[in-house]
């Protein structure tokens, strides 16, 4: 069998096409990854009833070029958009539009950026208006699944018991675990392998080895995890058109467990409630 040469990436690669990176690009993924995180704690003012999604994605092009990023949405797979955003009972890829966000609708806003090549991707939760009892509930629960999910990365541990943390503290909780989306390697690469399912079996998968770059990125719906896709063939909606939510973070593999890239550094990664 003949292997391309790739001699712009660098590290190597596990028999799961899984990319080894070395200790110095970590810096590079911290660079992306915060940058990515400033852009999402700047959209926070900017979200209230009566504004519309398609507003809160013309300022984050914005604030990608003011950063000097690039976004790494823009143009990928056809998709025109510098983030998704996704209201209500909508999983995952909202297309920003110019329809109003109501008094108490909740979204998740997933930004990806590409910094000297790199790319920090990274989503989180927000309120437009009050939060109900039971948003408040789901958009916990989310943010602490991902938490759970990044304190089983560590060497020798492996992406099942990624997945059977999460799922098993969701599914503790009544609510469920959306199936049909999971995480992703990135790097100098968007999406690469592996597949980082967020449910599954302790010990399976592949193992965690120190240098791997990847996302994890849960959602959990209040009623059940199907879903499907509307005809723009981009908006994921739950079947049952119960409210969803999701929290994602990149991280990279490090001796002793996970270091994430996308930490909020104004400290609002974790919805708070006023
Ligand atoms: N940022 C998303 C992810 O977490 C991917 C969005 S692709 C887009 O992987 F084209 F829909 F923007
Ligand atoms: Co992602
Ligand atoms: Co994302």
């Amino acid at each position: 069998m003949e292997h391309a040469l790739d001699d712009s990436a660098t590290g190597r690669l596990t028999r799961d096409g899984i990319r080894l990176h070395e200790p110095r690009d970590f810096a590079g993924m911290h660079a992306a990854g915060r940058v990515a995180a400033e852009i999402l704690d700047r959209v926070a003012p900017h979200v209230f009833p009566g504004q519309t999604t398609g507003e809160i994605d013309r300022l984050i092009t914005e604030w990608v070029e003011q950063a000097g990023a690039t976004s790494a949405t823009i143009g990928y797979r056809g998709y025109r958009h510098a983030s998704c955003i996704s209201v209500n009972h909508v999983v995952c890829h909202g297309i920003p539009g110019d329809k109003k966000l109501k008094d108490g609708d909740i979204l998740n806003v997933d930004v990806t950026v590409i910094v000297d090549g790199w790319h920090g991707d990274t989503s989180r939760m927000y309120v437009a208006g009050k939060l109900s009892r039971k948003a408040e509930r789901l958009v916990q629960v989310t943010h602490d699944a991902l938490m759970v999910g990044i304190e089983a990365v560590r060497p020798g541990a492996t992406f099942g018991d990624i997945g059977h943390a999460i799922q098993s503290f969701v599914e503790e909780r009544k609510m469920s675990v959306v199936r049909d989306f999971c995480g992703h390697g990135l790097g100098q690469v968007f999406h690469a392998p592996p597949n980082v399912l967020h449910y599954g079996r302790a010990g399976s998968g592949a193992r965690l080895e120190e240098g791997m770059f990847f996302t994890i990125e849960p959602m959990v719906n209040l009623g059940r995890a199907e879903t499907k896709v509307l005809a723009d063939d981009w908006t994921a909606v739950t079947r049952d058109k119960s409210l969803s939510a999701q929290f994602e973070h990149s991280v990279g593999v490090t001796p002793d467990g996970a270091e994430i890239f996308t930490l909020s550094p104004a400290g609002l990664f974790q919805p708070t409630h006023g």
